[in-house]
């Protein structure tokens, strides 16, 4: 049986490796399998918990689908769509945020990473953020989630909240609880700077991460400045232990090249890190520069870009307003 496919990227900017590697990689496979019905989904309510420029933020929506066919997601395939534009996800939200509890938000280890010290100036849609994201997954009935490891404790909440409704209104099955899809070797992404910090869009220094849209200089010239240690490339896999930035780099190399994590040890095993990093680059540059360069072409056919949208609204909004139908009906409305 073929999966229902959701999932969805934040329209901030700055899309980077870490994106690509720990979720874009992963939908293009998945919108290549015939079985599977996939929907990709630029989630632009979320990107407003936190500020944006309303301009940015246009051109960023637009990014973010050019990426996404950049990448090789094929819009005749998958639904490509944002979710301020299918009015069903802010509804169920709502009502989902009635079924949630205060309790299990507050776990939430992003929001308080997100909010840092001062937890009363966030906004209160970045701490209900999560129960969105359960709303944009359980409205299509997904049964597969594919997300970057950051994401797991938020997809536990959606589990969580789906089997909480269905016991609240004895509605067995009415939403149907998503399994995550995350990379088993390699599933986070670290910063060029601090093997121990996730790549991140909001990280101040450019320098932590390759951006998408990075040109051959600015791939090569931040992999050579990568922080590495004093030893030579590990030659097991438990050399990697407590050499985060080391194994953050080979995972890359592995994830990219497609060839497994031993392998990828033995090919540099005992070699000098600076020799790997040209090997390294060599491949970013293999595997980014056509990616940017198609991103760069389409986002000067922005009436391509906009029809692309407007097609996977249209598509999107059938099946979840014929949900939140069925949710007014269980909930009494
Ligand atoms: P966002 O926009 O922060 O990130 C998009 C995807 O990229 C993954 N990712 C990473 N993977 C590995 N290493 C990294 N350093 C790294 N940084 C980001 C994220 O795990 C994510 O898969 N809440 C989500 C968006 C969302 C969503 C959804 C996802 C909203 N609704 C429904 C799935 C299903 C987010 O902020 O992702």
């Amino acid at each position: 049986m073929g999966k229902k496919i959701f999932s969805g990227v934040q329209p901030t900017g700055n899309l980077h490796l870490g994106n690509y590697l720990g979720a874009i990689k992963n939908f293009v496979e998945l919108n290549n399998d015939d079985k599977n019905n996939c929907i990709f989904c630029v989630v632009d309510l979320h990107a407003i918990t936190t500020k944006q420029n309303p301009k940015e933020l246009k051109n960023n929506i637009r990014e973010t689908v050019a990426t996404f066919l950049a990448s090789g997601i094929d819009p005749k395939k998958s639904i490509i769509f944002n979710q301020s534009k299918v009015t069903a996800h802010s509804e169920a939200a709502w009502i989902l945020s009635c079924t949630a509890r205060t309790g299990w938000l507050s776990r939430m280890t992003q929001f308080k990473e997100k909010a840092g010290k001062d937890k009363e100036k966030a906004s209160v849609g970045l701490y209900s953020y999560p129960v969105l994201m359960a709303a944009d997954i359980l409205l299509y009935d997904s049964t597969h989630v594919p997300v970057g490891d950051d994401q797991k404790q938020h997809l536990e909440l959606c589990r969580d909240i789906a089997q909480k409704f269905n016991k609240d209104f004895e509605v067995d099955d009415f939403f149907k609880t998503p399994e995550p899809l995350i990379q088993r070797e390699f599933s986070r992404v670290m910063s060029l700077k601090d093997g121990t910090k996730k790549m991140s869009k909001s990280e101040l220094s450019d320098q932590s991460r390759i951006n998408l849209t990075d040109d051959i200089d600015l791939i090569t010239s931040k992999i050579k400045k990568a922080k590495t240690d004093p030893l030579p490339m590990p030659s097991s896999k438990e050399d990697l232990n407590n050499r985060p930035e080391a194994k953050n780099l080979i995972g890359i190399y592995s994830s990219l090249t497609g060839s497994s994590l031993e392998k990828c040890i033995i090919e540099f095993s005992g070699k000098n890190f600076s020799e790997f990093k040209n090997d390294l680059s060599q491949v970013l540059v293999e595997k980014l520069t056509p990616i940017s360069k198609e991103i760069k072409k389409l986002l000067s056919e922005k009436n391509y870009l906009d029809e692309i949208l407007k097609n996977g609204c249209e598509k999107a909004d059938k099946i979840a307003s014929n949900k939140v139908k069925k949710i007014h009906e269980i909930v009494g409305f």
